[in-house]
């Protein structure tokens, strides 16, 4: 019987991503810092494939969309305009036995600590943002915040952009960044943290547009993660009530993932209005709005803001793609545990596998896999058995295993197996890279 996700604790995902090397706990020789991660070898290619392929569908093969790489540290002003200063903030109870904090509106009963039923101290609003001193000098003049979206960089940007690219609306501009938030309860893995990275879209459009081009961006984003292999059936959009939006926000829709815990977002789609152009152009003394040489007049645009988390998305798409089944090749009732990453979403692409260590074999493979590796993610791997190491491959995610065994010293071909269907093709060597490319874009 083939295991899916839903059947599937956490806990042996997370194990097989240590041991692989996708995800450690950040620190881990002092005790690990809570929250915060780091990537691995096979994780870091994973996320930079969740941020290149979105960066291609969204930026490279769009007419409408420029992309931006703004500073995390910006004007203090930025945030007291942007309203973060007076609203990004939390309800936060404190224990007053045992001294941990909540977040008040996660509490389902309030009336004690969840930990050790002690009292709660009254909520007070507490601040996401971090902050931190500027030059040598630490005092409230040198403060600054680490941002906690990307976005506000996109906004005091957008006359430079607009000139720069001679762009007319709508059109967007994109960029992918870390962001920071000091949360009160992070948690579950790479979900929540307080550094992480987004990726986001300012899409800006003329008022009265705004409404359609929210539904269309809306189906874009939920069909994305579908054709880089989320399962739909573990996909769903949900809008948020009046009382979850953010203070710049009109509407929203939320795309969610059924992580293991329950769902949960993935990336937000709002519409903000005019809301950041509007203040920050009334605030800088600067004219924001934007000149509609159509119509003959100057407005501030709306916007709309497709808003996604590159860890979060990195986490479904590895938790997605994890299946265990029963292996065909094992005489012994053995499983076979594979990740059916999209090829686009594979850390590794193909690996190189000889048949055995014989030394006549080594040379030929080595040199095959030279003329690889420049064109894609590979791995040389002959330790143990060719069987076992097939096993390792398809417990990561490689799409492609090309074997290379003694007939390939006489007839220059290698066999390249395919790792959902595991049937296997033999090709000339002279073709491989090409063959591979193929397959990659468009599937075995
Ligand atoms: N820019 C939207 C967000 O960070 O949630």
């Amino acid at each position: 019987m083939v295991r899916y996700l839903e059947q599937v604790e956490m806990d042996t995902v997370l194990s097989l991503s240590k041991r692989r090397g996708f995800m450690f706990q950040s620190s881990d020789i002092y005790g690990g810092l809570n929250a915060t991660w780091d990537y691995g070898p096979l994780g870091v290619e994973l996320k930079r494939n969740v941020k290149e392929t979105w960066w291609g569908s969204v930026v490279r093969e769009r007419d409408d969309m420029v992309g931006l790489d703004a500073a995390i540290l910006m004007h203090p002003r930025v945030w007291e305009v942007s309203g973060h200063v007076q609203n990004f903030a939390d309800p936060l109870v404190e224990c007053k036995v045992c001294h941990q904090r909540f977040r008040a509106d996660d509490l389902e009963d309030a009336s004690g600590c969840p930990a050790c039923g002690g009292e709660l101290t009254d909520p007070r609003t507490f601040n996401l943002m971090f902050k931190t001193f500027m030059g040598a000098v630490e005092d409230s003049a040198s403060q600054v915040y680490m941002r906690p979206e990307t976005a506000q960089g996109i906004f005091v940007n957008l006359a430079n952009v607009l000139v720069a690219s001679r762009r007319k609306l709508p059109f967007g501009i994109a960029q992918i960044g870390k962001a920071f938030r000091n949360e009160i309860t992070p948690g579950n893995s790479t979900f929540r943290t307080r550094e992480f990275e987004q990726m986001e879209i300012e899409y800006f459009v003329k008022p009265g547009t705004d409404e359609a081009h929210l539904d269309s961006w809306v189906e874009e984003r939920f069909s994305w993660y579908v054709k880089h292999g989320i399962r739909k059936e573990n996909l769903r959009l949900r809008r948020h009530g009046d009382d979850e939006l953010a203070h710049y926000a009109r509407d929203c829709y939320d795309i969610e993932y059924r992580f293991p815990w329950g769902w949960a977002e993935l990336e937000g789609v709002a519409n903000r209005t005019d809301y950041d152009l509007r203040s920050h152009g009334e605030a800088s003394g600067h004219d924001l709005r934007y000149f509609d040489e159509e119509a003959k007049e100057h407005y501030y645009p709306y916007v709309i803001e497709p808003s996604g988390g590159v860890d979060r998305a990195a986490l479904a798409f590895l938790l997605d793609a994890y299946e265990e089944e029963p292996d065909p090749s094992s005489a012994k009732g053995e499983t076979r545990v594979v990740l059916r990453f999209h090829r686009k979403m594979a850390p590794i692409k193909a690996s190189v596998l000889p048949l055995s260590r014989n030394e006549k074999l080594a040379p030929t493979a080595r040199a095959i896999h030279e003329l690889v590796r420049p064109h894609l993610a590979t791995q040389y791997d002959d330790a143990q058995s060719i069987g076992r190491r097939y096993r390792r491959q398809d417990e990561i995610g490689t799409p492609f295993c090309v074997t290379v065994d003694f007939q390939t010293l006489e007839d220059r071909a290698v066999t390249v197996r395919d790792r959902d269907t595991m049937s296997q093709l033999r090709v000339p060597v002279a073709d491989l890279v090409s063959i591979l490319k193929d397959k990659l874009e468009h599937g075995w």
